[in-house]
């Protein structure tokens, strides 16, 4: 069973995910980590945070002369604005963030809240995601996210191969697929940054050369539309998860939703072993298992809670109504989103991978995949 823990405050010394499960036998490469951190720290409309620090992961356990040994991998990123011990506390808790509820279920502080409930907890999160990427990559799955809405302005793909879309996706300072739209997008950011607001979008995130059968129909926690969904709405400030069509499966009759089932002898050596959909509303995934087709999961982002204008709020010492604190904050953060989307998905997918083929060491798995596509192309 593959699974991780994060540990570490926004501003306190270091962070850590402990990604326990992991099988042994692959190859890491912390450059490619580190590729992931510096875009999680992009995007444009960030705020000051991301100009002090310069992210990189520290493999401190679990792998030995490049490669993992299936014991415990402790991932680390050490925050270089590390000053927890001289920050205060924030007096007036700020609207859609976990202040006041926090301060009153554990009795104590906003500060205490805020440090562990904040976004930069996923540096270690993308680092896990980044790391269960080269265990899919030896079975040819691909994780591919990208942000397709920006404050309700939408940023229509282009059409184009995997490689295509991603050269186009990393030359974007939104990390879109239609460069045309980047120009009114950024507009539009530094509008709500002026007018001392934020905003939020709308993320896709693709995974292809998925085999059959991953995830289980036949448990409700072993579901992978389940795992995936609540993989992906754990990410703060996602308040919203589609999988393929999504809602818009609900204003439709089944004959505009269901994906035909055909089949083409000659592509019976893919992942789709010749089963073709000429859809893919499901987004891949029917009850609860992969079914041959490219995963497609939707996220929704809500705009940033610190706003430079502050919304009304309560003073908690005096409980006179007073304007909510501020902290630095972004004022646009749906391009970081996109990549944390992105890496958590490549987890769960990865679990997933485990799940089916084994967890002790990467050639037994392939090994047992070979073996389940023989099979399965004979069923
Ligand atoms: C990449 C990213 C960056 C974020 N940056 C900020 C920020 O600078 N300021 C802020 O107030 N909230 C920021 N957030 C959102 C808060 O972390 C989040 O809204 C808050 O923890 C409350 O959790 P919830 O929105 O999931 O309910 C960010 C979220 C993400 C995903």
């Amino acid at each position: 069973m593959l699974r991780y823990w994060t540990a570490g405050e926004s501003h306190g010394k270091t962070l850590i995910a402990l990604v326990d499960g992991f099988p042994a036998g692959v190859t890491i490469d912390t450059d490619v980590i580190d590729v992931e951190l510096k875009r999680r720290q992009g995007g444009y409309g960030r705020g000051g945070r991301q100009r002090i620090e310069t992210d990189k992961v520290d493999v401190r356990t679990g792998v030995w002369h490049g490669m993992t040994l299936g014991s415990p991998i402790a991932l680390e990123v050490v925050n270089r604005d590390y000053k927890l011990e001289r920050l205060d506390d924030l007096p007036r808790p700020r609207p859609g963030h976990g202040d006041l509820t926090g301060a009153i279920k554990f009795l104590g502080s906003i500060r205490g809240i805020l440090e562990r409930a904040s976004a930069r907890e996923t540096a270690v999160r993308v680092a896990a995601g980044a790391l269960a990427k080269q265990l899919l990559s030896a079975f040819d799955i691909t994780v591919f996210g990208y942000v397709t809405e920006v404050g309700g302005e939408e940023i229509k793909p282009v059409e184009g191969t995997l490689d295509e879309l991603r050269a186009i996706r990393d030359k974007s300072e939104l990390y879109g697929l239609n460069l045309e739209r980047d120009p009114a997008i950024k507009a539009l950011i530094d509008r709500a940054g002026k007018d001392g607001d934020t905003l939020g979008g709308i993320i896709e995130v693709r995974v292809d050369g998925v085999p059959f059968g991953l995830g289980t129909h036949a448990q409700w926690d072993r579901k992978l539309d389940g795992r995936l969904a609540q993989a992906v709405m754990a990410v703060q400030a996602i308040k919203g998860v589609e999988i393929g069509m999504g809602f818009e499966a609900a204003r439709r009759p089944g004959s505009q939703v269901h994906d035909p089932i055909h089949y083409d002898a000659s592509k019976k050596e893919t992942s789709s072993l010749g089963y073709t959909r000429p859809t893919n509303n499901a987004g891949g995934l029917e009850a609860g298992m992969t079914n041959g087709q490219p995963i497609v999961i939707r996220a929704a982002k809500k705009p940033i809670s610190t706003l430079a204008k502050p919304l009304e709020s309560i003073n908690l010492d005096t409980k006179e109504p007073e304007e909510a604190s501020y902290e630095r904050s972004d004022v646009c953060a749906i391009s970081a989103a996109s990549v944390i989307v992105e890496n958590v998905v490549a987890f769960e997918v990865a679990c997933a991978v485990v799940d089916k083929f084994g967890g002790d060491n990467l050639p037994e798995m392939l090994g047992r995949y070979e073996l389940f596509l023989k099979m399965a192309r004979d069923r």
